[in-house]
This record gives structure tokens, sequence and C-alpha cells, in this order.
């Protein structure tokens, strides 16, 4: 199948050259994204997504390129024209193509890119026996919370996880709090059965997938605390998961060499993957998580 991205203005081809040398976002990271999950052609939770991308572009003074209208038709036809059951929608804004310079161009229209690829979920066995990961000193900007294309450090700590034989790193602050993972948030089921997970704040991305499943564990019942935590809770911890719009929820039963509770995916990490599974239309995946 020829898969066909949008880009600035054009439907093409996904492979054939269409964003000039001199975008800000090719010669900067001057630009924004969003992952979106589309199941069975609809994009879940994407009211939020635009919602997170408008507030991504205010912060960096940078405009929508078109009315949300616009988006979101362009989306659906480029969902349209690369039929997948699964899939990932992938929106990228940058500043636009000007000459290089640091200050902000002025009248430059922003670079819209739209691209959808087959989904990449975690096996079932990673679902139903859980991940390890490793840990890494957060060595980001101080403005995690937008989703820019800047990504060199998650890039650098996922890589060095990935030759140490781990699937995730967690990153980890000076004073050993663990913000968030490289690609997806991080939480604990603490030593008195509370949800645990770092506030969305300045030092990581509010996630969707973060807040969907935090709404999931309320209605369910289930007491939540957002606050940061330290790696040494994890002694006491009895779960931890990770978050994502393409991890689902994903149970971590290793930190390094340390082992998460029992070492397998606890009964509220369980119920929540089943909850979010639901949640996102991919109800087929929920019984990977009763399997424990
Ligand atoms: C650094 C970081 N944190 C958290 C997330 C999870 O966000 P979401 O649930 O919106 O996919 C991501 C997703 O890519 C991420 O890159």
């Amino acid at each position: 199948m020829t898969r066909i991205a949008y880009v600035d203005g054009r439907f093409v081809r996904l492979h054939e050259p269409a964003v000039a040398a001199e975008d800000r976002g090719f010669q900067f990271g001057d630009g924004v994204y969003e992952m979106v999950k589309v199941v069975d052609g609809i994009p879940r939770d994407l009211d939020r997504h635009l919602a997170r991308l408008a507030r991504s572009l205010a912060e960096l003074g940078m405009t929508m390129p078109t009315s949300p209208a616009v988006l979101r038709a362009v989306a659906r036809e480029v969902i349209r024209r690369n039929p997948l059951a699964r899939a990932t929608l992938y929106l990228q804004i940058t500043r636009g193509t000007a000459p290089r310079a640091h200050p902000f161009p002025a009248g430059v229209r922003p670079t819209l890119v739209v691209a959808v690829r087959r989904a990449l979920f975690p096996a079932a066995g990673e679902r139903a026996r859980g991940v390890a990961v490793a840990l890494a000193p957060d060595l980001r900007w101080q403005r995690r919370d937008i989703k820019s294309t800047n990504l060199l450090p998650n890039l650098l700590a996922r890589q060095r996880a990935v030759e140490r034989g781990f699937r995730e790193a967690w990153f980890v602050e000076s004073d050993g709090t663990v913000t968030e993972a490289t690609a997806a948030n991080v939480f604990l089921v603490d030593g008195t059965g509370r949800l645990v997970t770092h506030p969305a704040d300045r030092r990581i991305l509010g996630g969707i997938t973060r807040a969907v499943v935090l709404e999931l564990a309320r209605a369910a019942g289930i007491p939540v605390e957002e606050r940061p935590f330290r790696v040494e809770e994890l002694a006491t911890a009895r779960e931890a998961f990770l978050t994502g719009t393409t991890s689902l929820v994903l149970p971590v039963v290793r930190v390094e060499d340390r082992t998460v509770g029992d070492g397998r995916p606890g009964p509220v990490t369980r119920l929540l993957g089943r909850l979010y599974a639901e949640h996102s239309g991919l109800a087929d995946l929920a019984g990977d998580y009763a399997q424990g």
C-alpha cells in the first residue's frame, strides 16, 4: 500500500521529498506535534489532542496553520487514504520555512504535516507479564509540558536503555524524582494502595493517556494522588506502569535490578489496562491484562 501524507498543502507519497531544506522544524526542531490513536478509522480522544496541540503552539508563539475544522478534515482524509484497522495519526506543525536565523521570521506560514502509520502497540506478552525499565538522568529543558519535536534527550536515553536490554527508561531528576519515561508517563501504586503519578506541571508532558487513566481510576474508586515520587519509593511500591498513546497501559515489573512488588503486573495495573483498552475501542486487547 502506498502511504499518503499531507505536507504543506498537498497530498504526497510519504517517502516523496516534500519539506524544504530551510524548514525551521528540520533545522532547529522549531515545531510541535501530536500522536493520536486511530481505531477502525476513528481518531481517539481527538479533542484532547487538538487542545494540547493548540496549547503547545501558543506557548511557542506559533500559529495554527488552518482552522480546527480544516485540520480535522485533513486528518480524516489522510486516515481515509491509508486504511488501517489500528493506526497512529501524526500531526506536526513547524514555524515554517525561512532563511536560517534564530529570531522568528516575520510573516512566515507554518508547515503542516499529517501522516498515518500502522500502530505498534506493546506485544500481548509485554502487556500480560510487564516490562523492565532503566533509569536515566533527566537532561531535558524546563518546559517539558510543550510537545515539541526536540526529542534528543529522549532519543539518547531510550537508545541507551535499549542497548542495555530495557524496554524504556524513566527520567530521574538530580534529587531522585522520577518525572516520566522517554515517551510515556509513569505511575506507581504506593505502599498504601494509592495510585501516584507526577503532577502535570512543566516538568512532564501532560499525557492524554495519563489524563484518561486518572479519570478511569477515580471513576473506579481507586484513590489517586498526583505528587512527585522518588526512586527510593520503589522499595515499598506495589505496582508500576507506563501510559501513552501507543504504550497503552504497560505494566513495569522491574526497574534496573529492582523488582516492583511481586514481579508481576498487579491488580490496579491490570484493571486500568482493561478499562483503558475498552475506552480506546481495543476491547480485544483487554483480555491480555487479565492473565497476570
Ligand atoms: C515524554 C512523553 N511523556 C508522555 C507521553 C504520553 O503522552 P500521551 O499519553 O499523550 O501519548 C509521551 C508521548 O509521546 C511523551 O513523549
